[in-house]
């Protein structure tokens, strides 16, 4: 008999932990990218014209781009007059750094 509530309090106490765990791992992080900083700021800043998953709407495609960091940077900053809006008064330079690490995952 002491054997047999021993082995429910096992199950008991094991079951509920053992599913916390697989509950943990099965969140959804299968796309890395979904919670890079850069994500954030391009999604409350840039998605409205170069659209949510950046493949352009009123602003071009942004995936593969083969432009160099600092290209982008400076039209992050600047922007192109009357086409995009220029955000160096708004972003820091690791906003700006996180925006690009952001686009470089968009293959
Ligand atoms: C008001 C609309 C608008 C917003 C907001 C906007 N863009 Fe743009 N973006 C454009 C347009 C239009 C172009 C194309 C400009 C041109 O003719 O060269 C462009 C061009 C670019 C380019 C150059 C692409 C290339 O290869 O020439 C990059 C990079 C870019 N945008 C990134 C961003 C990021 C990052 C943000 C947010 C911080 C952003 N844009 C916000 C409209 C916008």
């Amino acid at each position: 008999m002491k054997l047999v509530l021993t082995t429910i309090l096992l199950v008991s106490f094991t079951v509920p932990i053992v599913s916390v765990n697989s509950f943990a791992s099965d969140k959804p992080n299968s796309d890395s990218s979904a919670s890079l900083p850069g994500r954030r700021l391009f999604l409350k800043n840039c998605a409205h014209c170069h659209a949510d998953d950046a493949t352009g709407d009123e602003g071009p495609d942004l995936h593969s781009l083969e432009r160099p960091d600092e290209f982008i940077a400076k039209r992050i900053r600047n922007g192109v007059k009357g086409k995009m809006t220029a955000f160096g008064q708004k972003f820091s330079q690791t906003d700006i750094d996180n925006l690009i690490a952001y686009l470089r995952t968009l293959k």
